[in-house]
């Protein structure tokens, strides 16, 4: 059984999603659109694809099209999903679910009212950090998990400022200051990917941008935003906290390690940093950093990361970690290309899967919306001088 797909959006992160929905064996034709229609034209020719439309309404109301691939600007995702969902096509949507809680609410009730397939790509989800964790935590190794830590540290030295300028054009600036804690999911992902709770209140503080270049400037951010970096505090539900750090200027090597993570509970613990990774208990530490060391799969002067800031490559060429069951991966993905510490792989046949058998998939809309809204809300909390705030709560998706 295969569907088809339109890719919405064809800039530096969707080509190497074109793949492998192309290579996919439950996927046919793809096609794709983007409002620059040379960018969808050269990606049709780099990947062979189906052809482009000359719109994303053009897309959605063809019947050639079964469902969407959302891979446009952050802060564009919601309006475009539930103009997918309404259109009647499943979407798959690239991280975050949504930038306010109305949109996310709207995107929960068409996925409720269609039954349509809904998911988000949070790539922190197969984090090998955060796959050892789950499992750990399925086998209860950690005791009572108690906190957690999850940080997402990409300073803009390192490949944003090339890749807004190439997202945004000449007022590249006024969103170059997107707000950290509104890119929450893969701090907040990789926690919850493993944990299985979600947060109930938030307090957090945000850092006032110094650098003095427009980025971060309040008159000139589209968001009034002029926090870089920011840190929340996260209570959940069941007992227990977990923090986050969302930081865009930091002294950090993002290009060995953008995303990390900790947890704690009362017989274990796990620690990860850039290039070391450890499990702990009572008795002694032991070196857990092979089996989360993704592999490399693709060169970094690879033609097809033609696009992509030289400084945000690595993040394109991380294969699977020993951590990774690829069995029930299908093998066409064997040779092909991964990203994101090997989660592209995992993420795509999840939505595939999910469209072709009619279940839900690994961050369908409720869990999407506690990965997402957490960070909303502590936006909120910073912008309030950390004034702890409740996170409302969709509850768990139907049937689970
Ligand atoms: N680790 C991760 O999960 C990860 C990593 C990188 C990027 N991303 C996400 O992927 C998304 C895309 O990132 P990117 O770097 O490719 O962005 P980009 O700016 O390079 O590309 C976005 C493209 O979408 C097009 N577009 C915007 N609105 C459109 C519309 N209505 N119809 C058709 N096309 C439209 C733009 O013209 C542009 O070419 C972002 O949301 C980003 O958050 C996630």
């Amino acid at each position: 059984m295969t569907f088809s797909l339109g890719i919405v959006g064809a800039g530096q992160f969707s080509g190497q999603f074109a793949k492998l929905f192309l290579a996919h064996p439950g996927v046919g034709d793809v096609h794709v659109t983007d409002l620059l229609p040379e960018r969808a034209e050269e990606l049709v020719a780099a990947e062979g694809l189906s052809g482009t439309f000359p719109s994303y309404e053009a897309m959605l109301e063809s019947k050639a099209v079964d469902a969407v691939a959302v891979f446009t600007q952050r802060w564009t995702h919601g309006p475009l999903v539930l103009q997918g969902l309404n259109a009647g096509k499943h979407v798959y949507s690239a991280v975050p679910m949504a930038i306010t809680r109305e949109e996310i609410a709207a995107i929960i009730e068409a996925v409720r009212a269609t039954g349509l397939t809904y998911m988000m790509g949070e790539t922190s989800q197969y984090n090998p950090a955060t796959v050892h964790a789950r499992d750990q935590i399925a086998d209860g190794a950690f005791g009572r998990l108690f906190y957690a830590e999850g940080d997402y540290v990409h300073d803009m030295d390192l490949g944003f400022y090339e890749a807004y300028q190439y997202s945004g054009g000449e007022n590249w600036k006024a969103t170059a200051s997107y707000p950290p804690l509104l890119y929450p999911t893969h701090s907040v992902g990789g926690v919850l990917g493993a944990w299985q709770t979600h947060a109930v209140s938030v307090s957090a503080i945000g850092v006032r941008d110094d650098r003095g270049d427009g980025v971060f400037d309040q008159e000139i951010s589209q968001f009034g935003n002029d926090f870089s970096n920011a840190t929340a505090l996260f209570e959940v539900a069941g007992g227990g906290s977990f923090r986050t750090n969302e930081f865009r200027r930091v002294g950090y090597p993002s290009h060995i390690r953008e995303s990390r993570f900790r947890f704690f509970g009362t017989d274990a613990s796990m620690e990860q940093l850039a290039t070391v990774s450890f499990w702990q208990d009572k008795k002694g530490v032991k070196d857990i950093t092979e089996l989360l060391e993704p592999k490399p799969t693709l060169a970094p002067d690879d033609p097809s990361l033609e696009h992509i800031s030289p400084a945000l490559r690595a993040a394109f060429t991380s294969g699977s970690a020993p951590v990774h069951d690829r069995s029930r991966l299908p093998r066409e993905f064997d040779d092909l290309p991964n990203g994101h510490e090997g989660s592209h792989h995992f993420l795509v046949d999840d939505f595939v899967t999910a469209v072709n058998t009619r279940t839900l998939p690994s961050v369908n809309a409720w869990v999407a919306a506690r990965y997402t809204l957490p960070g909303i809300v502590a936006h909120e909390s910073a912008r309030q001088g950390g004034a702890r705030l409740e996170i409302p709560d969709f509850g768990d998706a139907p049937g689970i």
